[in-house]
């Protein structure tokens, strides 16, 4: 293996599938039961903030319980021991946060903050949200999870670009390539230069973007995979 300077990973839901999270799409994914323009839309909120809040409180108790897995704490590992890394993850779950990763965007969100519609101020959370729940910056009734939903800008996009345009390593995980404009980053990566590799349990939407492909359960192939990069750094 190469040795890099310069390390992008992103991860989406396939990441958290072994801590005991569904992921979106596929057989018994959680797109399967609940319809995209309901629940993760701002038109959805606007229509219905009663089904949307129930969505996002049900799926902040699964949270609460999941713990990070082997394959978080490997990408924590790789930050620590070698240093040039940002990690850009889709996931709203803070399992990368709880395993250690420092250097992370989460660029859809986070789940256990809330976001007051009215004033604007962000704030961490852990309870269920409601119609009723007051901000406590301003008082207003106009709480939200802070997510970002379909239509919605995601999270330090510039912070991301410039990162993918100086990197010489980009690794995919856990990600069906389905999604805008974290889909899109392979070919960002690649312009850039950089080697693209996708650890995912099946080849993804994008899999042919990538120059290398590594497939099983994340908690074997991500451990194994960093092993190897550790072991070759400069
Ligand atoms: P998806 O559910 O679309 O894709 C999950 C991917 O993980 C699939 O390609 C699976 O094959 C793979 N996978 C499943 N179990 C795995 C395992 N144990 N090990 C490795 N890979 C596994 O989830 P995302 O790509 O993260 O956005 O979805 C992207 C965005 O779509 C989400 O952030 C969310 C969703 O709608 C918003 O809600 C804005």
């Amino acid at each position: 293996m190469e040795r890099y300077h310069n390390i992008v990973v992103l991860t989406g839901a396939g990441l958290s599938a072994e801590s005991g999270l569904g992921t979106f799409r596929g057989p018994g994914g959680l797109w399967e039961n609940f319809r995209i323009e309901d629940v993760a839309t701002p038109e959805g909120f606007a229509r219905d903030p009663v089904l949307v809040h129930g969505f996002y409180n049900l799926r902040r108790s699964w949270h609460k319980k999941a713990r990070p897995n082997a394959a978080h704490l490997a990408l924590a590992r790789l930050e620590r021991e070698h240093g040039n890394v940002l990690t850009v993850t889709q996931n709203i779950d803070a399992l990368h946060e709880a395993a250690g990763t420092k250097n992370l965007i989460p660029m859809h969100g986070e789940l256990e903050r809330a976001l007051c519609a009215a004033c604007g101020v962000s704030a961490p959370w852990t309870e269920d949200l409601s119609i009723e729940t007051l901000c406590q910056a301003c008082g207003a009734a106009a709480m939200r999870p802070d997510v970002v939903w379909f239509g919605e800008m995601p999270r330090e996009m510039e912070r991301i670009d410039e990162a993918l345009g100086a990197c010489d390593l980009f690794i995919s995980i856990g990600t069906s390539g389905t999604v805008y404009p974290a889909a899109g980053f392979v070919m960002e990566a690649r312009a850039a230069g950089a080697h693209a590799v996708e650890l995912n349990l099946e080849p993804s939407d994008g899999a042919d973007l990538f120059l290398e492909r590594i497939e099983g359960p994340a908690t074997e192939i991500v451990p194994a995979y960093v092993e190897r990069l550790l072991c070759t750094r400069p």
